[in-house]
């Protein structure tokens, strides 16, 4: 039960919005739909004001007519639980229940994601509404799966949230001096006598306590997840039998450990919204694709939203060149997602995002891009038996959520990018063509011979244990700087850093030397670094190569390796650029089929070739035509 019910080989469509037209054009949506290849759509995500008018008062007849025509029309349905966006009858009446942010203003309505995960009225009406959709929906025959809400990431700073913060924290910690302990509360007078005194981390005059920032986040994720898991315990009561998920959203601001959440969800679902016109983008969707599949664990997962004709960057949203879409489609198959899906069916005529594009345009069918949304959608068909082949790889990248968090605080030595850090692995290493799984760094290493771990700044004891042991039995460990600079409570790992596993790593690191923005810093034939490097005492390693230049850092030793047990550990103390991370992957013999520019999957039996060049590309007997893609016998 991990599969839309009735939903056979991919899935394809989109978030589709009825309840913002006239009833007259749903027969052509449909039609259309069926015209596209589109199989699967998201209904009512955010249709609350529209099924529940009034507190209390439900009008489902709209609904029941929708997906009464899908089914007709043999598109399966993925029904949303529409609690990501409350009606304003509801906020008006519990205005508590809106988000607070961090600068302790509550928000209004007008918008979408006014809502506080910790608000009771909030999550008792969140269930109300699960509750009338299951009893009404959990036996139609046009229901494929569930969509719980949308996009869990709005965090808030509310009375309710902190309330709830307390209570997640004397669960943690028991005893108040504990919590002190960990937060290392003398400092700045932050000693708390009760737990009452503790606050959500507002706005404050200076810089906060990163402890109690890192716990305000694993607290809001926890938060979250009850709230997603309390409507899922409802939907599936109605009936087993059909799939339950959300859609998990990427950055820096969404407070949600998806490590935790993958085991919560019968499919993972992911929204791709690369923020890059360039080859960035091609580059961000091979990251999500991987990383989606890596939370899922062996499950299946599937591309929930992407937009089909922009890529939307800070200036602005950029138009995909034709092929482009179905290409960026390609990479999150290739690499395991079970379809593609949008935002959105058909562009909408007002709203917030008026503007977004759509599979069906303002322009109607008679478009270039509703024929591509529906040469592509036809295709899919004909490769849906080649996606039952699982993606191997044995080399893998940790992704930490918690030391993405913490890293990023403005307390650091010099500021960090984690979330480059990764992309950087990942995309030097998808240019030497080599796919990589990602995994959490207290997870299952014993299918990796390669983990690489970028600055995987918090490291707890359980963490330091699982690379020992991976190494140990004969893996390759490579690691960069900050690694274990702090444990799970933002504390200094003392004398050398690297989380205590200085023996493993046969090095000390002395101390963190940031250098000046812009400056290279040259290693022996081995490119260069740039911005933060560490000074590293050898304590058996060996140096594989030393900076040439900078203050105190010159000759000293830039990159090490130390053999360990079975295995083997190298470490990086600076920020390494492309090229010297290529020239690293170079000795660690690490390439594959693929070349930069065209993405090559080899599964089973299958080989998936996406040429984003302006050349044909030949991958051994597949030849791929410029900017397009294919699948092939190997
Ligand atoms: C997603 C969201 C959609 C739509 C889309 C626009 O984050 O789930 O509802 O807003 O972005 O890009």
């Amino acid at each position: 039960m991990d599969w839309p019910k009735g939903v056979d080989g991919l899935a394809y469509g989109g978030d589709y919005n009825p309840e913002q037209w006239p009833e007259e054009i749903w027969d052509d949506d449909v039609h259309l739909m069926r015209e596209a290849g589109v199989n699967l759509v998201s209904v009512g995500v955010f249709s609350w004001s529209r099924l529940e008018p009034r507190e209390g008062e439900y009008d489902f007849d709209w609904l029941d007519r929708v997906l009464d025509k899908l089914h007709t029309g043999g598109v399966g349905v993925n029904l949303a639980t529409p609690t990501a966006s409350p009606p304003p009858w509801f906020t008006l009446a519990h205005p508590d229940a809106l988000n607070t942010r961090p600068d302790g203003v509550r928000q209004v309505h007008g918008s979408r994601d006014t809502y506080d995960v910790c608000a009771p009225a909030y999550q008792e009406a969140s269930l109300r509404i699960a509750g009338k959709l299951a009893e009404r929906y959990a036996e139609h025959p046009a229901l494929a799966m569930w969509h719980v809400h949308n996009e869990y990431g709005s965090a808030t700073y509310s009375a309710h949230a902190e309330r709830a913060f307390r209570i997640w924290l004397q669960e943690k910690y028991e005893t108040i001096e504990a919590l002190n302990d960990a937060w290392w509360g003398s400092f700045w007078s932050q000693h708390y006598g009760e737990w009452d005194q503790i606050l959500a981390p507002r706005a404050t005059q200076y810089l906060s306590n990163p402890a109690h920032e890192l716990d305000f986040k694993r607290f809001t994720s926890d938060a979250m997840l009850e709230h997603y898991k309390s409507q899922r315990d409802v939907l599936r009561a109605a009936n087993p039998e059909i799939p339950i998920t959300t859609n998990f959203v990427f950055g820096q601001w969404v407070p949600v450990d998806p490590w935790q959440w993958a085991s919560e969800v019968d499919l993972v679902a992911f929204d791709s919204y690369p923020s890059a016109p360039d080859e960035r983008a091609e580059q961000q969707s091979a990251l999500h694709a991987d990383l989606s599949r890596s939370w899922a664990g062996g499950g299946d997962w599937i591309l929930m939203e992407q937009a089909a004709a922009t890529i939307h960057s800070k200036d602005g949203a950029v138009a995909k060149a034709p092929g482009r879409m179905a290409r960026h489609s390609m990479i999150h198959i290739s690499r395991g997602s079970k379809g593609a899906m949008f935002f959105q069916w058909r562009a909408g005529r007002g709203g917030a995002e008026q503007w977004h594009s759509a599979l069906l345009p303002h322009a109607g069918k008679h478009t270039r891009m509703f024929a591509e949304v529906a040469a592509f959608g036809n295709t899919l068909p004909g490769i849906a038996h080649t996606v039952e082949a699982p993606v191997k790889t044995d080399v893998a990248i940790l992704w930490s959520p918690e030391s993405w968090w913490a890293s990023s605080g403005p307390h650091l030595p010099a500021p960090v990018d984690y979330l480059e850090n990764v992309a950087q692995i990942h995309r030097v290493l998808r240019d030497r063509g080599v796919v990589v799984d990602f995994v959490a760094p207290e997870g299952d290493l014993s299918r990796y011979t390669t983990v690489i771990a970028p600055s995987t700044y918090v490291l707890s004891e359980a963490a330091a244990e699982n690379l020992r042991w991976f190494t140990a039995g004969g893996g390759r460990l490579v690691a960069s700087y900050l690694t274990g600079a702090v444990d799970e409570h933002c504390q200094v790992w003392l004398d050398g850093f690297l989380g205590g596993l200085t023996d493993l790593f046969g090095i000390r690191v002395t101390e963190h030397l940031p250098q000046p923005s812009g400056e290279l810093r040259a290693l022996w034939n081995f490119g260069a670094a740039e911005r933060f490097c560490e000074l590293v005492e050898l304590r058996g390693a060996q140096c594989v190569t030393q900076y040439a230049t900078g203050d105190v850092i010159e000759n000293q030793p830039a990159v090490t390796v130390n053999p360990f047990g079975e295995g083997e550990a190298w470490y990086v103390s600076c920020k390494l650029v492309d090229e010297a991370w290529d020239r690293l992957f170079e000795e660690l013999k690490l390439d594959g089929p693929g070349t930069r520019g065209v993405d090559v999957v080899d599964r089973g039996p299958w080989r998936f070739v996406v040429n984003h060049t302006e050349k044909e590309a030949q991958v051994g007997n597949v030849i791929v035509p410029a900017g397009s893609w294919a699948v092939n016998k190997r």
